[in-house]
């Protein structure tokens, strides 16, 4: 994988994805949803046919693991059947549930 991080000197470092509230993760697992699992990120086939896991991609790139079934507008991405493949930001917001909920420690940072 790519890293997008100039300065960053290591082979194997992994996206990060920011939050449009400042958050920002470390991608990892097989799907980006996984990245997204400390926020409680909603979905529901984790297939890609019922679109619930939507998402608007703000900037950075993925990848498609198989092709979605689900209706896209341009800029929208279906977590559970992509992956990052550069860093991205995304139109989510870490809710105080979530917040509370995140103790898997794969929330790098979280503005104050
Ligand atoms: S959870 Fe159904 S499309 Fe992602």
């Amino acid at each position: 994988m790519k890293c997008s991080t100039r300065s960053c000197l290591s082979l194997s470092c992994k996206p990060v994805i920011t939050l449009a509230c400042g958050t920002t993760l470390q991608a990892d697992g097989p799907t980006l949803l996984h990245s997204l699992s400390p926020i409680g990120h909603y979905s529901e086939c984790r297939n890609g046919y019922c679109g619930a896991c939507k998402t608007t991609k703000l900037s950075g790139d993925v990848k498609y693991l198989k092709t979605p079934m689900a209706f896209l507008k341009p800029g929208e991405i279906l977590p559970c059947c992509c992956q990052a493949t550069t860093n991205i930001k995304l139109d989510l917001h870490l809710s105080g549930s979530a917040s509370s909920a995140a103790t898997s420690g794969e929330i790098i940072d979280e503005p104050s």
